[in-house]
């Protein structure tokens, strides 16, 4: 398959998980039960697994390999999003360490998004 579409739906699953993300958060800020109800949260998991699964074909399509600095920092990245994402977005929390926590997984999403297109180096 041409790899310029899988990059493309790469990139546009992206897109889908940093919406995903922001629901997510305006839910967790007002107090929805929702935000971690079952199906938000398969579909929050289905995506974030899509995003992986597609990021690490393209990368062995292009016979990068996992010690690359940039599949490295990438998939670094994807970790602190989803890390940062699951305890920012659990119920109990204050809403101050919450939210700082849910604009630390963003901070890493956006982070992965501008190695992605090149605007920043990797970090190995
Ligand atoms: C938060 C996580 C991620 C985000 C936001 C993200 C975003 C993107 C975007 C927007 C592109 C398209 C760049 C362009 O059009 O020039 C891209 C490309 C790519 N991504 Fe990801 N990605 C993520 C995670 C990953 C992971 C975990 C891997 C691999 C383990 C990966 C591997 C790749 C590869 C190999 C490309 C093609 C780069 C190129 O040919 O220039 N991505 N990513």
């Amino acid at each position: 398959m041409d790899l310029s579409i899988l990059i493309k739906a790469h990139s546009g699953i992206a897109i889908l998980a940093l919406i995903i993300y922001i629901v997510r958060g305006v839910m967790m800020l007002a107090n929805s039960t929702k935000t971690n109800s079952a199906v938000v949260l398969s579909i929050a998991s289905v995506i974030t697994l899509l995003l992986f699964g597609l990021g690490v074909y393209i990368g062995f399509a292009q016979k990068l390999s996992f010690a690359d600095g940039f599949i490295l920092t990438k998939l670094i990245s994807l970790l602190l999003f989803v890390a940062f994402g699951t305890i920012a977005l659990k119920q109990g929390l204050s809403k101050i360490i919450a939210s700082g926590l849910w604009l630390f997984g963003l901070l890493a999403f956006i982070y992965a998004s501008l190695i992605a297109t090149h605007k920043v180096a990797p970090l190995f």
